[in-house]
């Protein structure tokens, strides 16, 4: 293995761990049931002694939020329930002095149907420039009733909405890939790349280190907009496991290219990381050449159960394809779209292929929680020692499990209503965040405000406090301290973050790996094991006698 060499040589990127901040529940300023750009900054601190080295805020720009900021109305202003210009830059100041980076998200795929873009494509003619920003066609039949083809949207129903023109008639169709209000971009319009080129540098030129480019693998449609070949395959999924004519176009990465232009001729290692739901890792590793993203998210990694061998094939062929490209793997287990994992593992089940109901998870009356959280702790000490960076999404360190009781009036995801009520959406992982046991705050969620659990934007169930920051602070045991003390060695070890890794053969239910400096991690599937001679440095679970129990993890310095 070779020796190590200073982290500082290699951009930051390559190493990063970036913690996940879903704004609207992480932590609520004002007392409005919703978190803001000043929850955030009064969060720092704990961000701090968490021992991150980056945020990902998802989107703050001013937003109808029928898909909960996703539907972007403005690119260059903050929505006014989350703060201002002025506070979001103040965030990223004092996020900087204290050493973290800041990463926005960015959607370019779609805006909100409120957009004065599309405002104004819904007044003007068929064929004029105003449509031409985003996808309007006629509509196939005698007088354009039917849908211009047969995609259908990721929420569900058809991918196409008709509208009424302005003498009051039926007329075209424009394209949502997702929900009614996230009206697709025309990417063949060079007005377009213009506007996204403007909105990249207006963030730039406020400090931010990076953007989380959302959909990053469905600007460019397929010449013509065919039709989806095998209708039954025509019910869309993020992850384009097989070539779809709205997914993975060639086109993309010529944008990529531009972006990285721009990104680079920023000082200080700007960065983009990509959300593409592609597989295999052959074609992530497309997103990440040289010339384009920096990171690109390892879906194959998030929708892997809790088996060693689907685990490790995955390191594997993730590792072997990003080499090809000189790239850095991004590990991730969990975000705002799938159900947590300590639910996923307790189950043993993936979260499905885009699917992100629990019902669709398996038998949920079988849930065994403490069984889960074993497992992600477990899961986190795996993802933290591999080569590369990771991503952690808010409530991942507290070992959260997802809710699975919020109440049907109360669901608010768009994919409950566009399913006919079938699937109940991701709500169950954005539930506000509790930071203190006390119930008058909303669990801390609205700080010094007091505040109804009932009464945040989604409610907090009442067994919410057991798993508060303020409980686990104390316990040396919890998840917390855990992945406190994991992200401090990984601080201080330089053989951890990006570089080379060698697999150890302990046994076959055993996955173990060193990295440069003595050092090596033990994730037991199965009966317990003696563990070699050494130091531990952190565990995931109690060591006994020198044991390591099954579905636990430990981190070790050997002689
Ligand atoms: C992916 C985002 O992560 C998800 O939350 C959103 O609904 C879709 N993109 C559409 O923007």
């Amino acid at each position: 293995m070779a020796k190590l060499t200073q982290r500082s040589d290699r951009p930051w990127w390559r190493d990063a761990v970036t913690y996940q901040i879903y704004i609207r529940s992480f932590a609520d300023a004002n007392g409005d049931g919703k978190g803001d750009v000043e929850g955030i900054r009064s969060r720092l601190p704990y961000l701090k002694r968490l021992g991150i080295d980056a945020i990902w805020i998802t989107p703050w720009y001013p937003s109808p939020q029928k898909d909960h900021g996703y539907d972007v109305a403005d690119y260059m202003d903050i929505e006014p329930d989350y703060g201002t210009i002025h506070e979001a830059e103040r965030l990223i100041k004092e996020a900087h002095a204290m050493g973290i980076r800041v990463i926005i998200d960015l959607v370019p795929n779609h805006s909100s149907d409120q957009h004065e873009w599309f405002q104004a494509a819904l007044q003007a003619a068929p064929g004029s420039p105003e449509r031409d920003r985003y996808i309007f066609r006629d509509g196939k039949g005698a007088s354009g009733e039917l849908p211009p083809n047969n995609w259908q949207s990721i929420f569900g129903g058809p991918a196409w909405q008709r509208i009424i023109e302005s003498d009051g008639r039926p007329g075209q169709w424009y394209l949502h890939l997702f929900a009614v209000e996230q009206p697709d971009f025309n990417w063949e319009n060079p007005e377009v790349h213009e506007y996204f080129e403007k909105t990249l540098r207006f963030w730039l030129d406020r400090g931010v280190d990076g953007f989380r480019i959302d959909v990053a693998h469905g600007m460019v449609k397929a010449p013509g907009l065919p039709d989806v070949l095998d209708r039954d395959n025509a019910s869309a999924e993020m992850l384009a496991a097989q070539r779809m004519p709205f997914w993975d176009q060639d086109g993309v990465h010529e944008i990529y290219r531009k972006w990285r232009k721009i990104l680079d001729s920023y000082e200080g290692d700007r960065m983009a990381v990509a959300e593409a739901w592609v597989s295999p890792a052959s074609r992530i590793a497309l997103y990440l050449r040289p010339d384009e993203l920096a990171n690109s998210f390892n879906f194959d990694f998030l929708t892997s159960r809790w088996d060693i061998a689907e685990l490790k094939a995955n390191i594997d062929l993730s590792l072997k394809a990003i080499q090809d490209v000189g790239a850095p793997a991004s590990w991730v287990f969990n975000n705002h779209d799938v159900v947590r994992s300590v639910d996923r593992f307790a189950l043993g089940l993936q979260p499905g292929r885009g699917e992100t109901t629990l019902d669709r998870l398996g038998d949920v009356t079988k849930l065994d929680l403490n069984l889960g959280r074993r497992r992600a702790r477990a899961g986190a000490l795996l993802m933290l020692a591999l080569p590369g960076g990771a991503y952690i999404y808010q409530g991942e360190e507290l070992a959260l499990p997802e809710v699975r009781d919020i109440p049907e009036d109360r669901l608010e995801d768009p994919r409950w209503q566009m399913s006919n009520r079938t699937d109940k959406g991701r709500d169950g992982c954005r539930v506000p965040l509790p930071w203190r046991t006390s119930i008058e705050s909303a669990f801390g969620f609205a700080g010094t405000h007091t505040l109804s659990p009932e009464d945040c934007w989604l409610p907090q169930p009442n067994w919410w406090g057991e798993h508060c920051v303020e409980a686990q602070e104390n316990d040396q045991t919890s998840s917390l301290n855990m992945y406190r003390r994991a992200l401090e060695i990984r601080g201080v070890e330089l053989g951890l973050g990006d570089g080379e890794m060698e697999w150890v053969n302990l046994g076959e239910d055993v996955l173990a790996f060193k990295r440069p400096g003595d050092f090596i991690c033990i994730v037991n599937f199965g009966d317990e094991i003696p563990l070699p001679k050494g130091e531990i440095l952190v565990a995931s679970a109690p060591i006994r006698d020198l044991m390591l129990p099954r579905d636990s993890a430990v981190w070790m310095r050997i002689k």
